[in-house]
């Protein structure tokens, strides 16, 4: 967990043994899991994942030209929605997993002719290559729970921002509706590991680490605070439909 964190509830029930999020275990999960990453999403979501990722950019405030990083971008989903808001942006898209890269790279390259696909680059979060001051917005889809320091991952996306540059982060969070919990909780407790794991043929059971991972993250008020002790400030955050997913938002000073 991180150690920055107060403890949360899950803390007790903690199994998965990925769950201190080692980076060269995390990259080999996603590197298991990506042939069928971006179909497992569109079913386990009931494709509602591709609409989060469409209001998710809407925080960033695309202009032209803007120079964009989609950091932990997996298969690009994320850039790809950020391209579909605004076609003239410079995207780059980084993470750790090289076979996440590769099915991005793939799906760049069918698409090519008719949609820009993103710059892929190789890189951990915590150790970002480019200057200080490079983005006019950073972006990290579903990824920012599964980096070891959350603070330190949140320090560096700032540090590579311009001053006045936009951080959106979209993550899982506790089920905004009360009387939704015992339906979301029993959906991502029981059916999301069950068909993940069968559908994906993961070893490591990444479905499972899926959900216990989702439980150890902070509600949105405390991930907003720890957002806050960085240098980053304007923070705010709203849920999406149906309320299991959250958006976050933050300005570089
Ligand atoms: C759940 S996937 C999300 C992918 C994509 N952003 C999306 O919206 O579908 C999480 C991604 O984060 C990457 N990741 C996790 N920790 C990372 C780190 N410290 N540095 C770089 N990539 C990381 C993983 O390799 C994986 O591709």
């Amino acid at each position: 967990m991180n150690s920055s964190i107060p403890p949360s509830s899950a803390d007790a029930n903690k199994a998965h043994p990925f769950l201190d999020k080692p980076g060269e275990k995390i990259s080999g999960l996603f590197d298991e899991i990506a042939p069928r990453y971006d179909l497992l999403n569109r079913v386990l979501s009931f494709n509602i994942d591709v609409w989060w990722r469409h209001q998710a950019v809407k925080s960033l405030q695309l202009k032209p030209g803007h120079k964009v990083l989609d950091a932990c971008c997996g298969t690009g989903d994320l850039s790809m929605a950020a391209l579909a808001a605004e076609p003239n942006l410079d995207v780059i898209g980084s993470d750790f997993s090289i076979q996440m890269l590769l099915t991005g790279d793939r799906k760049r390259r069918q698409k090519a002719g008719h949609f820009k696909g993103p710059q892929l680059v190789h890189a951990d979060t915590l150790d970002l290559p480019f200057p200080d001051n490079t983005f006019d917005g950073a972006m990290v889809g579903f990824g920012m729970r599964n980096v070891a320091n959350l603070p330190a991952g949140l320090r560096e996306l700032s540090r590579v921002l311009k001053p006045g540059g936009r951080l959106m982060v979209l993550e899982f969070t506790p089920m905004t509706h009360r009387w939704l919990r015992p339906f979301s909780d029993w959906y991502q407790g029981k059916v999301l590991p069950g068909i993940g794991n069968l559908l994906s043929g993961s070893k490591v059971k990444a479905y499972s680490y899926l959900d216990e991972s989702v439980k150890d993250w902070p509600d949105g008020d405390r991930f907003a605070e720890v957002i806050r002790r960085t240098p980053l400030h304007a923070v705010k955050w709203r849920p999406l439909f149906p309320g299991n997913v959250a958006v976050h938002e933050a300005v570089k000073a």
